[in-house]
């Protein structure tokens, strides 16, 4: 609920409160943003305190305001040149290089948005010139968050230039602050770095054309002593695809400031008189407790309010991706007996990968021709897609439809579609060069050339997009506004092709998890998050995702073992249970393996679907763990929670029984528990201390426990191998390895 009275704005949600209020010189300043506070508390003045004294060398307002100190000041939205000189949400430049702007409240208007969401616009003008900015905050008051963003007009004759638009920015009375972030390269996104903030500026930010794997988003500030369960919190992410970049600043005045935008690098947007801007939107979210309420706020946000509705409430197909099964081998053969193999297991949707289209037998050659290769496909994709139907399973293809190879038909027929600078030999990624998507007979061709594929009986796609931008140069627009532009033209490329194919399913992929964020949420139904399937490694990237992203939009798939990425060889079974907190897929050759691993993932494929409502559609929370080496996963369904605890080192002799805690368990209910006993295939490779044919039971184990105890002190779990005796009745987790449970109520 959004309450505006006089002067002030006060946003409610659930459990925050948002504060602001325009002052004597007409500023609109931010007062606060945290738990609940009435908005008609006796006091609230005194949370700012009073105006400040002159101090030294201090920029003040104005002669006759000399405790108008603006640097010093919590603002909602400031600018250059008025005494402010921590980062300027805007920096904009008049025809003639002046920089200063002094936006001042005019009005605000109260609506409800399409959602049926509170909806509050600040509107501020420049007090001289007539430059409007817009400030808009929409409530979701369910899952306490609030989005932000901003618009600039000019309604001046002279030209303006924007070289830096925040869609949000928050200032906060105290820098005692650490920042949590989502690094990475390819095939290890999403590293989460946490980090004491000092005087000055941190940028986060990404100049690779897309939202990239080097830095997400996704974001928060924690107090010192914020963990999983305790502390503040305050989350962010940018509904946003392209380059962004978070600013954070801590002034000289110990104040911070946190900015979200899209990146100033290369961008500078002309306005004529009549034109505007609008940042995309920014999510911000707060909880004071800890990083669990803050990313089930997120979960909760993401799947309601962002995620592509027509699939967003809907299951999931359990897939077989053709990738590291057959990499470029295809033909048509080898994909039938796959699908054959994998339809007989259980699966529901079989992914033709790369390779299958034009001159593509490597990646060398062949994106941008989006006609199936005959030699490899001689009943065409029609063919194979009905009999991949008739075989019960649904058809899924690879694209990469925003590249072109030099080798290719597209290529020879209209080399200057491929985004490179005239003159200037084209730097390159895996072969490719970006096709030019601001023009709009390029945009149209990728549009038309996707329509012609999917026309094939396609159910879902994989949208892959596998390098970074280089010589930024575009002919449908200014090169300065390429890179919103070619966003921009991308995202109207697949509301087209949705709107087109209303039934078709669709993946998005970057090189793994390169364009992993909101703005692709919202546009397609799931995302590939990291070329590594490595369990272990996907138990880091996995767990840095759920903090701000839901479960129905994390694909993961089971590999072979040793793992194509990083070599580790790990349990079949082990490999699964990751790979089920999320939408589950496989991605291996599974007529390469043995008859009995085969028996474990048709095992595998009948729990995930009996449980598939609750991996994707639950919420995820971390459990507390006794060590580093030992994580405690849980995911809570309607009827259900499962649990899965994941070990990296199998240590010797360090305490034989981990503790399960579950803080949020019903204290009046009892709880069962039943471990899910893994399958392990006698094979020889694995080591002997797995090898459950000593410790064979196909039925599940139980412990039935109060809620009381399971939230308070928990149990210690049965005796877990430490050295010495395996026998029955003993948890064998070995390096790598995970056990999991399914709790549920039994009154
Ligand atoms: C990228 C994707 C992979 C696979 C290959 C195919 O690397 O991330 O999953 O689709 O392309 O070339």
């Amino acid at each position: 609920m959004i309450i505006c009275n006089n002067d002030s704005f006060v946003i409610n949600t659930k459990s925050t409160t948002y504060m602001m209020y325009v002052d004597k010189y007409k500023h609109l300043r931010h007062l606060y943003y945290g738990s609940p506070i009435p908005h008609d508390a006796v006091g609230l003045e005194w949370i700012e305190g009073p105006d400040d004294i002159f101090i030294g060398d201090g920029t003040y307002y104005r002669e006759d305001a000399e405790s108008c100190f603006l640097a010093n000041q919590l603002l909602e939205y400031s600018s250059p040149g008025k005494g402010d000189t921590r980062e300027s949400a805007i920096i904009a430049e008049y025809d003639d290089g002046q920089i200063t702007f002094d936006f001042v409240y005019i009005d605000h208007e109260l609506l409800r948005d399409g959602q049926g969401r509170d909806c509050l616009t600040i509107r501020l003008k420049d007090t001289i010139k007539p430059v409007f900015l817009s400030l808009t905050y929409k409530v979701c008051e369910e899952y306490d968050v609030i989005t932000r963003s901003a618009k600039i007009e000019n309604q001046m004759d002279e030209e303006l230039t924007v070289r830096t638009f925040s869609s949000l920015m928050f200032d906060l009375p105290d820098a005692d602050w650490q920042l949590v972030t989502l690094d990475g390269a390819w095939a290890r996104e999403c590293t989460t770095h946490r980090r004491k903030l000092e005087p000055g500026i941190i940028t986060i930010d990404s100049k690779l054309g897309s939202s990239s794997c080097e830095h997400n988003p996704a974001m928060a500030l924690v107090r010192v002593e914020t963990d999983a369960f305790h502390g503040d919190a305050i989350g962010f992410n940018l509904i946003w695809s392209g380059n962004h970049q978070d600013r954070i600043e801590v002034s000289p005045f110990s104040k911070l400031r946190f900015l979200s935008s899209v990146n100033s690098f290369g961008f500078a947007w002309k306005l004529a008189k009549g034109e505007g801007f609008q940042s995309p939107e920014a999510v911000m979210t707060y909880s004071d407790r800890g990083l669990n309420k803050l990313s089930e706020n997120m979960q909760r946000f993401v799947r309601n309010c962002v995620a592509y509705a027509p699939f967003a409430k809907e299951d999931r197909p359990i897939l077989i991706n053709s990738w590291e099964a057959v990499y470029f081998d295809i033909s048509h053969e080898k994909i039938m007996s796959l699908a054959k193999t994998a339809a007989a297991l259980g699966f529901e949707l079989f992914v033709l990968d790369d390779g299958w289209f034009g001159r593509r037998t490597d990646d060398t050659r062949g994106l941008g021709d989006w006609d199936e290769n005959f030699d490899r496909l001689p009943k065409g994709l029609k063919g194979l897609a009905d009999e991949i139907h008739a075989l019960g399973l649904k058809f899924g293809i690879w694209l990469e439809p925003e590249m072109v190879n030099e080798d290719s038909a597209l290529f020879e027929q209209h080399p200057g579609w491929r985004m490179s600078i005239p003159g200037r030999t084209p730097s390159v990624g895996r072969h490719e060069y970006f096709l030019d998507l601001t023009r709009k007979e390029v945009s149209d061709y990728v549009y038309q050339s996707i329509c012609k594929v999917l026309g094939n009986g396609v159910d879902y796609v994989k949208w892959d997009m596998n390098r970074n931008m280089s010589d930024y140069y575009c002919a449908g627009c200014d090169t300065s506004q390429l890179f919103v532009k070619y966003i921009q033209s991308l995202y109207s490329i697949i509301d087209r092709v949705r709107e087109a194919f209303p039934g078709v399913l669709f993946e998005f992929c970057s090189s793994g998890g390169n364009r992993f964020d909101l703005g692709m949420v919202g546009r397609m139904d799931q995302g590939w998050a990291s070329d590594n399937t490595d369990a272990l490694s996907r138990v880091g990237i996995q767990q840095s995702l759920y903090q701000f992203y839901p479960t129905s939009v994390i694909s993961c798939h089971v590999s072979d073992s040793p793992n194509h990425q990083t070599l580790r060889r790990s349990w079949l079974e082990d490999r699964f249970a990751v790979a089920c907190f999320g939408v589950l897929g496989y991605e291996l050759d599974l007529e390469a393996l043995s008859e009995e691993e085969r028996a474990v993932i048709a095992r595998q494929v009948a729990f995930y679907k009996e449980h598939r409502r609750t991996f994707q559609h639950g919420l995820f929370r971390l459990l507390p763990s006794r060590s580093d080496n030992i994580r405690f996963w849980s995911i809570e369904g309607d009827d259900e929670i499962i649990v899965l605890e994941t070990q990296v080192l199998n240590e010797v002799n360090t305490g034989t029984h981990d503790r399960l805690i579950i803080p949020f368990a019903d204290e009046a209910a009892t709880y069962s528990l039943k471990r899910r006993v893994p399958m392990l295939p006698a094979d020889g490779i694995r080591p002997i201390a797995k090898d459950y044919s000593v410790l064979a039971k196909e039925e599940e184990e139980e412990i039935i426990v109060s809620g009381k105890i399971l939230k308070t002190c928990g149990i210690a779990l049965p005796a877990k191998f430490m050295g010495r005796g395996v026998r029955p009745g003993i948890r064998v987790m070995g390096d790598f390895g995970t056990d999991m449970y399914v709790v549920r109520k039994i009154d």
